[in-house]
C-alpha cells in the first residue's frame, strides 16, 4: 500500500515518487515486486493518471523500477551499497558483479568499462576455435609462465606500442595485479623489506606487501609524479609507481625524473615496480613510452593488464621480470601452476595474432575519447568556476576538485547516491586519514555517452542546490 503524506507541501507526483523510492531503498518494497498499475494507483489515491505516470517515469529513469512490456512496473534489484549509503560501503575500487547487481542510472566508478565494448561474438568464435584446435590441451595444466605464443604476442606489442624491451622468456602471464605482486614479493623478500608507494595511490600494492610484512611508506605525488627527495629520505629500496598515468591523479612523470628514479634504484640496489595499467588510452598528445624502455637492463619490473581496454572479467595481465630475477622466480615457483586460465590465454592469443587487439584498441580509444571530451565539457558547463579537473587527457577517469564545497566526501557520495549516481571514494587511495578533501573521482568508461551530461548536471544539483 502506498501512503502519501498530504501535509507536505510538494507536488503530488513528487510525493508519490518519494514515497515509492523510500520504500524501495528501505527494502520494504522488495526487488521484482510488481507495483500497482497506474490506473489502480490513480483510483486508490484519487489522483490523475498524469500524476502517477510522472512519478513512475521518474523512478524508471533513475533505475528504481523497471518495466515489462504488457505486464507493468517492477522494483529493481538494487545493490546493498546503494540501499544503505555511506562512504564506508560505497564500493570497492573493483566493479564487482554479485548476486545483487548494482543498478545505477549513472555509473561514474573509475574501474567500469563501457558494457557494450567487449567483442562478444568474435570472442565466442575464437574461443570455439581454440576448443576445436586440440581438445586434449585442456586436459592439462598450462605452462607456469603462461602460453608461449601469447607471451610472444605481448612481447612484440609492448616493443611496438610501449617501448618496453624484453625477451619472451621475461614475460609472465598473470591473473591481475594482485597475482603479479604475490609473485614479486617472495622474489624481493630476502634483500628488501621497505616498500615506497605513491600517496595517493593504488591500495592493492600496499596491502599485498604489508601482508608479507613489508613496511610501506607513503611518498607524496606532485604534478611531475613521485617526490624523489621524499623517496630518497624514506630508506625504502622498492618502489611501486604509475609513471605514465599516476593513479589516481593522472600526472605524467617527465623523462628527467624517470631517469633520476632509475638512478636512485641503481644507487640503493633497489627495484622499481612500474604499473602501466591504462597507458594505451591517451587522448591528447602522443603516448608516453614506458619507463622500462629507458634502461631495460635496470631492476624494473613492468606490469600491464588487459583489464582496462578489453575486460577486467578475463583476469589476464602480464609482467616483465628483469633477466636477473628469472632464476629466483623459477626456483621459487617451479612447482606452481599459472593462475591465468589457459583457455582465455589461447583465445587472447588468437585475438592478438589476428590483428583484432590493435583494432579493438583503436575502437576503444575513439569511444573513450568521446566520453572523456563529453565529460570535460559537461563539468565546465555545469560547475564553471566551482571546480577544476585534474588529470584529464588519458585513462578512464579524471579527478574533480571542488573549490568551494564544505561537504565531506561521505556527504558528497551520499547525495550522489540519492540521485542514483555511483562514485568511488578517492580517500581510499590515501594512507593518511582525511586526505583528498574536496576531490572526487569521476570515471567515464561505464557511463553511456548519452548519460554523461545529465549525470554531471544531477551531481551539480546534488552538491550545490
Ligand atoms: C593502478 C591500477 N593498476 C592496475 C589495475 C588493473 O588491475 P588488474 O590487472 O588486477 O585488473 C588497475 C585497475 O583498476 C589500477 O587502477
Amino acid at each position: 500500500m502506498i501512503l502519501i503524506d498530504y501535509k507536505q507541501r510538494q507536488p503530488l507526483h513528487i510525493k508519490i515518487y518519494n514515497r515509492i523510492k523510500s520504500q524501495i531503498t528501505a527494502g520494504t518494497l522488495e526487488p521484482h515486486t510488481k507495483l500497482p498499475s497506474i490506473r489502480s494507483l490513480c483510483a486508490e489515491l484519487a489522483v490523475s493518471h498524469n500524476t502517477v505516470e510522472y512519478a513512475y517515469q521518474q523512478l524508471l529513469a533513475e533505475g528504481y523500477i523497471y518495466s515489462k512490456p504488457k505486464s507493468g512496473y517492477y522494483v529493481s534489484l538494487l545493490d546493498s551499497e546503494f540501499t544503505q549509503p555511506s562512504s564506508q560501503n560505497s564500493g570497492s575500487h573493483l566493479t564487482r558483479l554479485s548476486g545483487k547487481q548494482p543498478v545505477y542510472s549513472f555509473d561514474f566508478h573509475p574501474a567500469s568499462l563501457a558494457p557494450e565494448s567487449f567483442p562478444v561474438s568474435l570472442w565466442r568464435k575464437l574461443l570455439a576455435e581454440c576448443l576445436q584446435d586440440e581438445p586434449r590441451q585442456f586436459a592439462c595444466y598450462g605452462s607456469l609462465q603462461g602460453d608461449w605464443a601469447l607471451r610472444s604476442e605481448i612481447r612484440s606489442y609492448l616493443a611496438r606500442s610501449r617501448g618496453v624491451l624484453c625477451e619472451t622468456e621475461q614475460i609472465v602471464v598473470c591473473s591481475g595485479l594482485q597475482d603479479s605482486l604475490s609473485i614479486i614479493v617472495p622474489i624481493l623478500r630476502p634483500q628488501h623489506s621497505l616498500l615506497a608507494v605513491e600517496e595517493p595511490g593504488h591500495f592493492i600494492p600496499r596491502s599485498v606487501f604489508q601482508n608479507h610484512l613489508f613496511a610501506t611508506t607513503p611518498i607524496p605525488v606532485h604534478n611531475d609524479g613521485l617526490d624523489l627527495s621524499a623517496l630518497q629520505a624514506s630508506q625504502s629500496t622498492v618502489v611501486y609507481v604509475t609513471p605514465s598515468h599516476q593513479f589516481p591523479l593522472g600526472h605524467i612523470m617527465p623523462v628527467a625524473n624517470r631517469l633520476k628514479l632509475i638512478d636512485w634504484a641503481e644507487s640503493v640496489g633497489g627495484v622499481i615496480i612500474e604499473d602501466d595499467y591504462d597507458s594505451e588510452l591517451r587522448y591528447q598528445g602522443s603516448p608516453v613510452p614506458a619507463l622500462q624502455g629507458l634502461r631495460p637492463q635496470a631492476s624494473i619490473i613492468y606490469i600491464g593488464t588487459f583489464s582496462k581496454v578489453l575486460s577486467p572479467a578475463l583476469r589476464v595481465s602480464y609482467m616483465v621480470l628483469p633477466k636477473r630475477m628469472l632464476a629466483r622466480y623459477r626456483q621459487l615457483f617451479y612447482e606452481s601452476a599459472s593462475n591465468a586460465s589457459l583457455l582465455e590465454q589461447r583465445t587472447l592469443c588468437k585475438f592478438m595474432a589476428g590483428g583484432h587487439w590493435e583494432r579493438h584498441l583503436r575502437k576503444m580509444r575513439t569511444i573513450y575519447k568521446k566520453k572523456h571530451d563529453t565529460l570535460i565539457q559537461a563539468v565546465s558547463r555545469n560547475f564553471g568556476d566551482e571546480a577544476v579537473i585534474i588529470g584529464q587527457g588519458a585513462g578512464l577517469h579524471v579527478v574533480l576538485e571542488l573549490l568551494n564545497s564544505v561537504l565531506s566526501e561521505a556527504e558528497l557520495i551520499k547525495r550522489a547516491q540519492a540521485k542514483n549516481i555511483r562514485l568511488f571514494p578517492l580517500s581510499k587511495t590515501y594512507i593518511a586519514k582525511h586526505s583528498g578533501k574536496n576531490l572526487i573521482m569521476l570515471g567515464f568508461g561505464g557511463v553511456g555517452s548519452d548519460k554523461i551530461d545529465r549525470g554531471i548536471e544531477l551531481l551539480y544539483q546534488a552538491w550545490y542546490t
